[in-house]
């Protein structure tokens, strides 16, 4: 049988719900009026507790500050239309934070300190969660060391916590992209596959270059041949090409494991659509653009959802795709996964936790 925990709830004095507009959820700006914390101590998890959102006390000599040892994730609740909460496979989550911890050397976080964690703030928290269509409340759990200390070593005390942040769309329209073949994201050996803070922090750099010459997002290619697509900086990615879906796959420990890119391709089989997860060459990219047969790209994750990429530029020529319709796949399975995160569909796959 699963532990339970005895976590400890202090109440907000005062709410930010009436002065929360749902109507205009921008991603990440709004954090709800509580927080889950517990701390590594002495070799143990312990006191869990459910505090009003607050700013934390560091100690400038904080080693994550320094040295950056901190990994988190990121999932959802949905409001069904009964008023139930509906948390999309936290089990997944779970396991990888874990898997990113072990990367990083931190202690895995018990799976009762995640999931009970969860549970109570969203019960303290429950009205946060958006009934506005296609809106969410975005869980993001995450482990930092906590040791105040300027020498280079595991930390040896941690502090997990859970965050809630209303959310809307991530990307508001169809993303232009550019394939990078200068700078790296990851190589094989390195942190690529753990969401780790550094990942992100590195490529902040190339991504805002990027964006200068007005592309939303990089393509990012592997980080020694820079000839495979990989993933892009927020999200998997996939193409339908000549009527096969392909993604990268996450062997080479270079690419992010996606919980969206693995349930859209548990879908994308049930639905009989031909599946290659396999490395697509930049130049296979770009003849597939220049013969017409690329017929949708699309990224894939628990903030972006399925967001559609309308440009890709390749070594400085942009490509345009072609206009979304209805019936592509990519609107399709976007479908079919609001339709199980939102309950209106049996969960045959068991990927709901109701609350
Ligand atoms: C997520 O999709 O949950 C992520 O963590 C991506 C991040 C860039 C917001």
């Amino acid at each position: 049988m699963d532990k339970t925990l005895n976590i400890t709830v202090t109440k907000a004095s005062t709410s930010k719900l009436a002065t929360t507009n749902f109507d205009e959820l921008a991603f990440g700006q709004t954090i709800s009026d509580h927080m889950f914390v517990a701390d590594y101590i002495d070799g143990e998890w312990q006191n869990p507790m459910v505090v009003p959102y607050a700013p934390l006390q560091l100690n400038p000599a904080n080693a994550t500050l320094h040295y950056g040892q901190s990994v988190f994730e990121g999932l959802k609740a949905y409001r069904n239309e009964d008023g139930e909460i509906l948390v999309f496979r936290g089990d997944a989550n779970q396991q990888r934070l874990n898997e990113s911890a072990k990367r990083m050397c931190i202690p895995e976080v018990p799976k009762e300190f995640f999931m009970e964690g969860m549970r109570e703030l969203l019960k303290v928290d429950r009205e946060w969660v958006p009934e506005q269509a296609g809106c969410s409340l975005y869980l993001r759990p995450f482990v930092f060391a906590a040791d105040d200390y300027l020498g280079i070593r595991p930390s040896k005390k941690y502090k997990f916590m859970i965050l809630a942040s209303p959310v809307g769309k991530y990307y508001a329209k169809p993303v232009a992209v550019k394939v990078e073949t200068r700078f790296a994201r990851a190589i094989e050996g390195g942190t690529g596959a753990a969401k780790a803070a550094g990942n992100y922090a590195g490529s902040l750099y190339p991504a805002l270059k990027a964006q200068k010459d007005g592309y939303d997002q990089l393509l990012w290619t592997d980080g020694k041949s820079h000839q495979y697509i990989e993933e892009s900086g927020t999200m998997n990615v996939m193409f339908v090409i000549d009527g096969v879906l392909i993604t990268a796959p996450t062997t080479t420990g270079t690419i992010l494991k996606g919980i969206t890119r693995d349930s859209i391709l548990t879908l994308a089989k049930e639905m009989g659509m031909p599946v290659e997860e396999r490395f697509l060459t930049v130049i296979e990219l770009e003849e597939a653009l220049n013969s017409g047969k690329l017929e949708e790209a699309f990224g894939t994750g628990t903030a972006a959802t399925v967001a559609f990429i309308r440009l890709i530029n390749i070594h400085g020529k942009d490509y345009d795709l072609p206009d979304v319709s209805p019936n592509a796949f990519s609107v399709q399975i976007l479908e079919a996964l609001d339709n199980i995160k939102y309950g209106k569909v049996p969960d045959k796959y068991n990927w709901i936790m109701k609350y």
